[in-house]
């Protein structure tokens, strides 16, 4: 169990259904996705070159970039394309219609770290 506290992010009813919002948490960007099912806090950022995830496009699970093209999972974060890539997921919970985040990444055993190539 993590000792960082959940913090504030945003009124539920804040983060449209099928849409997403960016918070910024203690200096960490995360986006809150509203699935039909649930409320999920991933990484802000594209991680081909840094676009504000809350402004894709999403498609059912599909998220895409409309820069360069990435795409992710929504529901586990992994890359579609490429696929090596994943998005890092957040604790979130809802309390009173209000969402708390744990700030703090949760490491997945196949991150792939992209920050050493040349795009
Ligand atoms: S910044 Fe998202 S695909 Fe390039």
């Amino acid at each position: 169990m993590s000792e960082v506290d959940f913090i504030y992010a945003c009124d539920a009813s804040a983060v449209p259904e099928n849409g997403a919002l960016n918070v910024n948490l203690d200096g960490e960007e995360i986006t809150i996705f509203h699935t039909p099912d649930r409320f999920i806090a991933r990484s802000g950022f594209c991680k081909h070159n840094g676009f504000k995830l809350e402004l894709c496009e999403i498609t059912g699970d599909t998220l895409t970039c409309p820069l360069h093209g990435w795409k992710y999972s929504v529901s586990t974060g992994k890359g579609i394309k490429p696929s090596y890539t994943r998005l890092e997921t957040y604790p979130i919970v809802m309390r009173a219609e209000q969402l708390w985040v744990q700030p703090v990444a949760q490491k997945e055993e196949d991150d792939f770290d992209t920050s050493a190539f040349d795009w």
